[in-house]
């Protein structure tokens, strides 16, 4: 059985007092569902270490937003895997649309970062999906494809049985449009029959896939009872304790 993992993308937002004041809120407002379903928050760079000491003794793990794949070295202005693994970081995302969007970044990139990710000893939170024009134009699973393959390519079964894949459509996020809950699945259901591919039918049944992009309380019970949506990415709603909140409890 997979544990629904719900992950909340906070982007460019919250300064560390900020941060605190809503983590203090969130850990009361989830610790009920402490078995059933895995939690995580995503502040950014600034936030972590503060945020990390808050999150102690609760039920909430600690996600950095991107990483550098090297490990240390001239690269101003970017931070490197070891030194999230530092502050207390279990989880880094990759390969957001808007890391692709707005910074150039490649699946090929994402394939680097995945390895300094796992050699500081963190997972990945890997991130796809199609643009609407890619979608209009009939190529969301052939997008999609491209982007799975190139983003784990190289990496092994046991690697892998700990990933955690995200489909964000980039029309869906931050602008109130969600997949159908028939939509999502069937891209979930490409994603696995990938993962199945690369990495066998075991490891392709353990994989959690999380859906992302305007991911709602009144949303997410129906994404989250699909068969293949293991999970939530959510951004603009896990600003919101109680709307994160309510969406940690979405699924039965
Ligand atoms: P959204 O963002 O929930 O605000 O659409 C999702 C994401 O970018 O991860």
């Amino acid at each position: 059985m997979r544990r629904c993992f719900i992950a909340g993308n906070w982007k460019m937002n919250k300064t560390v007092a900020e941060s605190l004041a809503l983590v203090r809120e969130l850990r009361g407002a989830v610790s009920m569902v402490r078995d059933r379903v895995e939690v995580a928050i995503a502040p950014p760079f600034t936030a972590l270490q503060a945020v990390a000491k808050a999150l102690e003794d609760s039920n909430i793990g600690l996600a950095a937003q991107n990483c550098h794949f090297e490990g240390s070295g001239a690269f101003t202005g970017e931070v490197a895997a070891p030194m999230l693994k530092e502050v207390g970081c279990s989880w880094v995302i990759l390969g957001h649309s808007e890391r692709r969007q707005y910074f150039g970044e490649t699946d090929e990139g994402v394939n680097k970062r995945i390895g300094a990710v796992v050699k500081a000893g963190m997972l990945p939170i890997v991130c796809v999906g199609e643009t609407l024009a890619e979608r209009e134009g009939g190529k969301t699973l052939e997008v999609v494809t491209r982007q799975v393959k190139g983003c784990l390519a190289g990496y092994s079964a046991v690697q892998g049985e700990k990933f955690v894949l995200a489909y964000e459509p980039v029309w869906a996020i931050g602008t109130g449009k969600t997949a159908t809950s028939r939509q999502a699945q069937e891209v979930h259901a490409h994603i696995r029959m990938l993962l199945k591919e690369q990495w066998g039918a075991g490891v392709a049944d353990q994989v959690r896939i999380q859906y992302g992009g305007s991911v709602k309380a009144d949303n997410a019970a129906e994404l989250l009872g699909m068969p293949d949506i293991d999970g939530a990415l959510v951004g603009g709603a896990s600003l919101k304790v109680a709307d994160f909140a309510a969406i940690v409890k979405a699924k039965g």
